[in-house]
């Protein structure tokens, strides 16, 4: 049998497109004078977090988009945050609001996220917007799940009727994608299994997958042995892991990707893979949110 070429989804493409079509929504805001503008509210010094953070300021600042970041120290306590988070729900020069994951151990992220208005809610975390989701009319969509979903039809990589496995069960990744893949829409009606730390014999199901995707943060989790031949493959890990490079590090995915080349039909590669299309959604519900104060339809 001749060996399949493995398709690399880039993200970047997929990231420029939706940037375009987002250019006439924006240029229709700023004639009326809103500049799609988004608080971020970063906690502690944590290196990833930085460099997430880094890399959706260039973006709205590349396409003429407002981004500021609220910087505090790891000390802060729950309460100081919930203040701060009360003012830029009341601050009408934002339209979003992203709190920065992970918060310090001693703050409780849900009560951090239960806070945010949900009409500034671009990351699509708080419980109405998750629940709205789960119902299948869904506000703003969790930036990662939505740009995955973006990449699978850029590339015409199909959904509905196959059998998606995800492992990871993160409010962020995990339980949206569920939602999205299994729901009763053009871009969904798979079937959906959902392993996790929990799972026994976590090979007995993504050796079953026609889609798998991986969110569990464990590098080099997924080999070559547990999947099938023909696999699509979303890569959702972005893992540090030290060598004697000048930083000191290099980014791995949680699957080991060069095992695949030649065994899976499709793979997005860690980094520039799903990253890109992270930004990207938060430009679009940050976009979203704006024609939601403009009094347009805010399509999410
Ligand atoms: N930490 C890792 N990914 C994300 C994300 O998409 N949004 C936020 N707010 N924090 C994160």
């Amino acid at each position: 049998m001749a060996q399949i070429e493995t398709l690399s989804l880039l993200g970047k493409p997929v990231a420029e497109s939706l940037y375009s079509a987002l250019q006439p929504r924006i240029s229709s805001l700023l004639t009326k004078n809103i500049t799609p503008a988004l608080a971020v509210v970063l906690v502690g010094d944590d290196p990833a977090s930085k460099l997430y953070v880094g890399s959706k300021t260039r973006a709205f600042k590349r396409l003429g988009l407002i981004s500021e970041t609220f910087n505090y120290p790891a000390t802060i306590s729950e309460d100081e945050l919930l203040g701060v988070i009360d003012k830029l729900n009341a601050d009408p020069r934002f339209h979003g609001i992203l709190v920065q994951l992970p918060l310090p151990g001693a703050i409780d992220s849900n009560r951090v996220l239960l806070r945010v208005d949900p009409l500034k809610d671009v990351d699509g975390f708080h419980p109405t917007n998750l629940g709205l989701l789960l119902s299948g009319q869904p506000r703003y969509i969790p930036c990662t799940p939505h740009g995955i979903l973006a990449i699978l039809e850029h590339y015409k990589i199909p959904v509905a009727g196959r059998h998606a496995v995800i492992v990871g069960r993160s409010n962020i990744v995990g339980k949206p994608l569920m939602a999205l893949l299994a729901n009763k829409w053009e871009r969904g009606n798979a079937t959906v299994t959902i392993c996790h730390t929990g799972t026994t014999d976590l090979a007995q199901y993504t050796r079953q997958a026609d889609l798998l995707v991986v969110a569990s943060g464990r590098p080099g989790l997924i080999t070559a042995d547990m999947v099938r031949p023909g696999v699509d493959i979303v890569d959702v890990g972005m893992n540090r892991v030290p060598d004697d490079s000048e930083k000191g590090y290099r980014l791995v995915g949680d699957v080991a990707a060069e095992e695949m080349l030649g065994r899976a039909h499709s793979l997005t590669p860690v980094p520039g893979g799903v990253g890109p299309m992270t930004v990207a959604m938060l430009v679009h519900n940050t976009v979203a949110a704006a024609e939601l104060t403009a009094g347009g339809s805010g399509s999410a």
